[in-house]
């Protein structure tokens, strides 16, 4: 009896608000509808979604990540759920006269003739991501990765740190906020850069030129993101707002590249 006052009620005050519609014309069961959209995107997850479904990664996928991370067997039977048949499917074909299968995985020597320390790159690599958009176990765990695979690990522009030194291959980052090597005004520092260019694990630089996600903006971390580490890390003042401008201040054009880029292979050997 209670139950169905305190309904009753709710229902009555929901007809004369003029704040939500569906309440006004569904005064108790217009609730349901805020109620399956609560829990829509697991009923789509669990009931509706398809193995192969889901972007960018579909179930399968996802669970095949799972299983080789825990070294359980990932071995499937024989068989497709996929659409070969589907007009811009992408996939292998076998060769009439297949080539010699190499014994060692392909690579790809990196550094010309005024390379000092030419690098032998896998081809598949870890893409480029910054200490701070990471957490240090991320990064830890992606240069133990580097360093079992055989393959780099792009610190990103958030500076070279000790999390990224696990015995992996390194490739160091630089973008226009030179952080790790930068001087008291955010120009280029090469006594820095040289530094930690030098170091064993580092095995090539890479120069970001500009903000691809930001064209003409630049980067911004938040003062609230610049804790102590990050600043110590990235060479800044903690806890203030730090600009990664959109162009470089080291160069201006591509002559002024190529002389960064000459300087560069000097202070790192
Ligand atoms: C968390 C995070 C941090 C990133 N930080 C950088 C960065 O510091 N420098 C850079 O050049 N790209 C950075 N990227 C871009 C990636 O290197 C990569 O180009 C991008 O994610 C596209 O590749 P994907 O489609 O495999 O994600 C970052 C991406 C992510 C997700």
């Amino acid at each position: 009896m209670m139950l169905l006052s305190i309904i009753l009620l709710i229902g009555l005050a929901n007809s004369i608000q003029h704040k939500h519609a569906i309440l006004r014309n569904f005064p108790v069961l217009g609730y349901f509808r805020y109620l399956f959209e609560m829990i829509a995107p697991e009923i789509q997850q669990y009931f509706i979604e398809r193995s192969t479904d889901g972007k960018p990664f579909s179930r399968n996928e996802r669970s095949l990540v799972y299983q080789r991370a825990k070294n359980i067997d990932s071995t499937t039977p024989f068989g497709t759920q996929l659409n070969l048949n589907e007009p811009h499917y992408e996939g292998i074909k076998h060769s009439i006269f297949p080539a010699v299968v190499n014994e060692e995985l392909p690579r790809i020597t990196i550094g010309g003739k005024n390379c000092l320390q030419p690098y032998s790159a896998s081809l598949l690599n870890i893409s480029a991501m910054s200490f701070g958009s990471l957490s240090e176990n991320a990064i830890m765990a992606l240069n133990k990765g580097a360093l079992k695979g055989n393959f780099y690990h792009n610190t990103g522009e958030g500076g070279l740190t000790e999390f990224h030194q696990q015995g992996g291959d390194v490739t160091w980052q630089i973008g226009t906020g030179y952080f790790g090597c930068r001087d008291d005004r955010g120009g280029f520092d090469g006594g820095k850069f040289a530094e930690k260019a030098n170091l064993p694990e580092v095995k090539m630089i890479e120069i970001k030129l500009s903000q691809g996600a930001k064209p003409g903006h630049g980067g911004v971390l938040p003062a609230a993101k610049n804790t102590v580490q990050i600043a110590k890390i990235r060479g800044v003042l903690p806890h203030t707002t730090i600009l990664s401008p959109p162009n470089h201040s080291a160069f201006e054009d591509l002559k002024g590249l190529i002389a960064f880029i000459s300087k560069l292979r000097v202070l790192s050997n």
